[in-house]
């Protein structure tokens, strides 16, 4: 990767010594001595893989998700940490709590919330390759597990879980599945339980007219359907669902700027992330695309955050 390359890569508000740094790392590594990153950092492929061509490098078929952590991201939401931190400020978890972590991915916000030892954890996730980093995460707890199941039915019982989280794992689903998956949040909460989501939202202000363009441009590029709501949108469900609506919030989406790649993974994090891109021609093309996307559509799209509670009433 040229250094050029490398300044494209980021973001043109990023301080100049993080981007000389970034480029300096990524020239070094793209010699062949550049030592492996460490595998417990590159997932391989997840089994639910990607439909379509089964042609080319794996990097051109991944969802760009799992093409980011294979590159060594391990935070895959779109209001980052500093969005996770105020939501998790909201929901409160505590050592009494029984947590279901929807679409955990590679296990950031599972070690937040393993962090309070919670009585129980159970992750949901469709994924169930052996070297996700989550797994390590998990294995450090004696009441966490991983449950490889679809959060539409997660076969947990009814009524079993205090707070159910899930982030960036809605947004990639059709409208009806994403109720589907509120319901079952509903109904593995006790009453008076919480629901902290974390996705991408539309702006108020995004005409209605540009959002199938703008959901078609992301879908293309990231390989997997993104379909937001707007804030409204994603309330309204919520209550179709039945929860009541205790909190929300927005923030910028800026998964792939340089500020916020290393306000999420850390300067070691960083470099790591841009040294496997800047080796990896093919994945290297996937996430420039997937910058250029979000960078044109971000006068459109945000993340959005809420903290929803299944009223104390309910059955
Ligand atoms: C974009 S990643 C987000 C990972 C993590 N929550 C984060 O924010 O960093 C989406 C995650 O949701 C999982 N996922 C997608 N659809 C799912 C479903 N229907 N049921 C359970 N997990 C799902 C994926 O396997 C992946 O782990």
């Amino acid at each position: 990767m040229s250094t050029e390359e490398a300044q494209a890569c980021m973001c043109s508000k990023v301080p100049v010594d993080s981007i000389q740094k970034a480029a300096a790392v990524a020239k070094k590594a793209s010699t062949p001595t550049a030592p492996s990153a460490p595998s417990s950092t590159v997932p391989s492929t997840p089994t639910a893989s990607p439909k379509g061509s089964r042609s080319g490098p794996e990097e051109q078929r991944l969802q760009g998700h799992w093409l980011l952590a294979k590159m060594g991201k391990r935070v895959l939401r779109p209001g980052g940490m500093e969005m996770t931190r105020r939501i998790l400020g909201q929901a409160k978890p505590t050592a009494a709590d029984r947590i279901v972590e929807f679409g955990p991915g590679v296990g950031k916000t599972a070690e937040l919330l393993l962090a309070v030892h919670p009585s129980k954890y159970w992750g949901v996730d469709v994924r169930d390759d052996t070297d996700n980093p989550l797994l390590a995460v998990l294995s450090h707890h004696k009441d966490a597990e991983l449950v490889n199941a679809d959060a539409k039915n997660t076969g947990l019982e009814d009524g079993c879980a205090t707070l159910v989280v899930g982030e960036a794992m809605l947004t990639m689903q059709s409208d009806k599945d994403k109720l589907a998956i509120m319901r079952e949040a509903y109904r593995l909460l006790a009453p008076g339980g919480r629901y902290a989501l974390h996705e991408m939202g539309f702006k108020s202000d995004a005409p209605s007219q540009a959002t199938g363009s703008v959901e078609k441009n992301l879908s293309r590029t990231i390989k997997v359907g993104a379909r937001p709501l707007t804030m409204t949108g994603w309330t309204e469900l919520l209550s179709e669902a039945g929860f009541d609506v205790s909190y929300s919030t927005t923030n910028k989406m800026a998964l792939l700027e340089v500020r916020r790649i290393i306000s999420d993974e850390g300067l070691g994090g960083f470099l790591r992330f841009v040294l496997n891109v800047a080796r990896n021609p093919a994945a290297r093309k996937r996430v420039l695309a997937m910058r250029q996307t979000f960078k044109k559509n971000q006068k459109f799209i945000c993340a959005v955050g809420f903290v929803a509670e299944k009223p104390a009433s309910a059955r």
